[in-house]
């Protein structure tokens, strides 16, 4: 399919991204693109009680309607993060709203949750699920524009009622630049009540109950951070997510007045690498060992992925890298985390997860 690559990129970024779901869409059980690899059994993890064959799953945003998730798992991502779902169908933010930074590898994106709603989510899911049952399904919820912040809890609580049973893990994203006021949910007393709302929603739906993480930002201030670490234990969520897209708009090759005349949202790739290395560091030191950190922002080759593992993250996601270098880029670092082991002292994936934390 990445034949095709300079021909997406000849399109406006929107325009190929959505040319691609239709294409991956079309591969509902997911038996278009299997990979001609497996991943090592070493690789396999018991995280929050789900079995990941390896550590490297496609992060939130690029199925936000859970479209074409069983292609990428068939292109060997073990997981897939669907959403950001909300409890609302919504169109997002008027286009152009996103764009490639091709020199920084990067996105800058405003999209604002465009997604067809919980209900449309849940449906789909019912619908092609049980056809692809080789990766684990995270689900990545947020809240409607048009719903206060102070009526969070019932919006989040009503998209985790609906898709709760489809979920392997379950994500409050409170950390999207591109939701007026969203990010003031990270404020702990506020993150607290939403994700009790969550839990209570999800209790009557499910058999288990089902393994909660957050996603923050990399903007929050490092106390900001800390206040999250310590809430993340008090209430023994199964982990964080970190992080998300940033609003800075440092360490740039793109002309300056170019990045500016973009426009607001929040740009990913490898600008983000090391706020997103250092955060990471400063959550393992704090969470318990039994929870679990999966860590997102900047990631794009064996050698980052290893370093991450051994920083303390359990699992790995990316988003730009696969835009930019496609699917090959999934086996490459799959196989390139096993190799890293091979000459490493430790002899699973497990042992080396924070061993230089
Ligand atoms: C176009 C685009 C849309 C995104 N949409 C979402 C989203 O809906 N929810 C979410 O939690 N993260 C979203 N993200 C953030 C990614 O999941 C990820 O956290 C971020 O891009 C950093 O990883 P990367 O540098 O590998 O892209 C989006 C990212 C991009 C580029």
């Amino acid at each position: 399919m990445y034949l095709l690559r300079p021909a997406l990129f000849a399109l406006s970024a929107e325009t190929a991204h959505e040319l691609s779901l239709k294409a991956l869409s079309a591969d509902r059980r997911g038996d278009w693109f299997r990979a001609g690899w497996s991943a090592s059994k070493r690789l396999r993890q018991d995280i929050a009680g789900v079995t990941f064959d390896h550590p490297l799953g496609m992060a939130a945003g690029f199925d936000k309607d859970a479209r074409c998730y069983p292609a990428l798992m068939s292109m060997g991502f073990s997981s897939v993060e669907i959403g950001t779902v909300t409890g609302h169908a919504q169109a997002g933010n008027p286009k152009p709203r996103l764009f490639r930074l091709k020199q920084d590898r990067a996105i800058l994106n405003r999209m604002g949750f465009n997604n067809r709603g919980a209900e449309d989510a849940a449906k789909r899911l019912q619908k092609t699920r049980h056809l692809s049952k080789s990766g684990v399904l995270g689900v990545n919820i947020g809240k409607s524009k048009v719903v206060a912040n102070e009526e969070a809890e019932a919006d989040y609580a009503y998209s985790a009622r609906l898709l709760a049973p489809y979920a392997d893990y379950l994500v409050l994203n409170v950390s999207s630049p591109n939701t007026p006021g969203l990010r003031a949910l990270q404020a702990v007393d506020r993150l607290r009540s939403i994700i009790n709302a969550v839990r209570s929603a999800a209790e009557p739906v499910r058999d288990t109950p089902v393994p909660l993480f957050v996603k923050i930002a990399p903007d929050l201030e490092n106390a900001d951070i800390d206040e999250i670490a310590k809430m993340a234990r008090e209430e023994n969520l199964a982990g964080l997510i970190a992080t998300n897209t940033t609003i800075r708009r440092e360490g740039l090759k793109t002309n300056a007045d170019i990045v500016e005349s973009l426009g607001n949202g929040g740009l990913s790739g490898p600008m983000l690498r090391e706020r997103s290395l250092e955060i990471l560091k400063r959550l393992r030191s704090q969470l318990r060992d039994s929870q679990h950190l999966i860590s997102v922002g900047g990631l794009s080759s064996p050698a980052d992925a290893f370093e991450r593992i051994l920083a303390g993250a359990s699992l790995l996601q990316l988003y730009t890298a696969f835009v930019y270098e496609g699917p090959e880029l999934i086996q490459r670092i799959v196989e390139g985390i096993d190799e890293a082991l091979e000459t490493s002292p430790y002899t699973t994936l497990k042992a080396a997860v924070g061993a230089k934390a």
